[in-house]
């Protein structure tokens, strides 16, 4: 098939184009951006994620995937049509569809002049009603075509996770494909994309398809924020939260692998922007949602933990120099977008700490933060050196070796996604966490 992505240059749109071009499709990624579109087209990812480049240089030696700026000559040529821009979070917490308006009146512009039948699909994450109500007008009204008769859609919300994004959309078995569609024959079309892959598919309405992505994402942030409360009260009790995480994932109604790790919270530019615009959604149509509100409550809670237990130790802690292991929102990632990494720094600077920071992959985007205002170290044991305390803050796999903490000047360690096994260091460490006794 030939398919068209909008948006095809950003994290969701060049991961969806690289794989469907894997997959033998012939892809256009539509962007804005000419820098990005050649880099494309030269087969250089614009976004860190394994395994992308290779796919995406597979594709274009194979004349598959065609970065363009040019929305019209795309559109003409395609029967689907993917939507995947961004959409941000406002003041209020509701989403941004400034870039689906844009994109919506392209593509209606698009359609005026297009005979034959094709399929809009919105793959950006988007609040309950927004494809019946706002995309499909505007393209209506800027096309004079009208949905169901010539040209169909779909609501096709994305699951890829930051790091394994090309896995999670090749191999979806773990999170099934939903496909929201106006009508059958828009549905069908679509489902002959993934009809070949190996993963449940659940066909829905355009809302029902909006809702189960931020019901989802809901669902896990809320466990992560459940975590972390019984966490906080397990370490005023004197007991090791991690015991009690194994106890609960052996009633199979629990189960493992759930989102239960308790740690300093959620970051990442999924799950606080959707629990925002969910309860946003919710209180436009004069509902409250409880639990949400306090997900989002406790995850702002859960980094400042971090220095009320650096404050035990310095009283004040102006003037001391603290180490500050990983940067970007989780391992696997340089994006620092609502990292849990930047209320920390902030809370240090404000406490006028001398602050030696590290990360592997996210230095670069956190200058684009924190500026000179931090020491980057180049390795662990240069921001350890010396080190009165330190707090590890991403949960990189490299800073789980105990050895590696035997460079600090000082003793105390202050691990906030329990990546250490305190057993294991030296007894002349002061190890503090979430979630384990004081
Ligand atoms: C998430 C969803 O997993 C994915 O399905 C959706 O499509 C996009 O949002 P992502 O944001 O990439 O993916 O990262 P994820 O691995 O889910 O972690 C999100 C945040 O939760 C990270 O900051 C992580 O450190 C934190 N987390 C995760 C916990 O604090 N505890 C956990 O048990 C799991």
């Amino acid at each position: 098939m030939k398919i068209s992505i909008i948006g095809g240059t950003g994290y969701v749109g060049l991961t969806t184009a690289a794989c469907l071009a894997f997959k033998g499709h012939t892809v256009y990624s539509v962007g804005r951006n000419i820098e990005k579109i050649n880099k494309i087209n030269n087969g250089i990812a614009t976004v860190y994620e394994e395994c992308l480049s290779d796919i995406l240089r597979s594709a274009i030696s194979k004349g598959l995937l065609f970065a363009t700026e040019d929305h019209q000559k795309a559109l003409m040529n395609s029967s689907i049509i993917f939507i995947c821009v961004g959409t941000p979070s406002k003041e209020d917490g509701s989403i941004d569809l400034s870039q689906i308006k844009t994109a919506s009146e392209q593509i209606g512009e698009s359609l005026k002049k297009k005979k034959d039948y094709c399929v809009i699909v919105v793959k950006s994450t988007v609040v309950p009603g927004t494809t019946e109500e706002f995309v499909i007008p505007l393209i209506e009204e800027k096309s004079k075509k009208e949905a169901g008769v010539d040209f169909g859609v779909c609501m096709n919300p994305e699951f890829l996770r930051e790091g394994s994004a090309v896995k999670d959309f090749l191999y979806p078995k773990e999170q099934g494909i939903v496909i929201g569609e106006l009508d059958k024959r828009s549905g069908d079309s679509l489902f002959k994309i993934y009809e070949d892959f190996d993963a449940k598919i659940l066909r829905t309405t355009l809302r029902g398809a909006e809702m189960i992505k931020y019901a989802r994402n809901s669902y896990l942030a809320k466990d992560i924020s459940f975590a972390n409360e019984i966490a906080n009260l397990c370490r005023k009790l004197g007991v090791d939260y991690n015991e009690v995480k194994i106890g609960m994932e052996m009633d199979s109604r629990i189960g493992r692998g759930r989102f239960l790790n308790a740690g300093i919270g959620f970051g990442g530019s999924c799950f606080p922007k959707d629990v925002k615009a969910l309860i946003a959604k919710a209180k436009s149509v004069g509902v409250e949602l409880g639990v949400l509100e306090r997900t989002l409550l406790v995850n702002e809670i859960q980094p400042l933990l971090m220095i009320n237990m650096l404050k035990e130790f310095f009283k004040p802690i102006k003037g001391h120099k603290i180490a500050v292991l990983g940067l970007a929102f989780k391992k696997g990632t340089d994006d620092m977008r609502e990292s849990r990494s930047i209320p920390i720094i902030r809370a240090l600077q404000k406490e006028e700490a001398l602050i030696y920071a590290f990360d592997p992959q996210a230095t670069a985007r956190s200058k684009e933060i924190f500026g000179d205002e931090i020491y980057y170290a180049l390795t662990a044991e240069e921001a350890l050196a010396n080190a009165e305390a330190c707090l590890i803050v991403t949960d990189w796999p490299q800073f789980s070796n105990p050895k590696l903490y035997n460079h600090m000047k000082g003793r105390i360690i202050i691990d906030g996604r329990r990546i250490l096994d305190p057993e294991n260091l030296s007894s002349s460490f002061v190890y503090r966490a979430i979630g384990f006794p004081e």
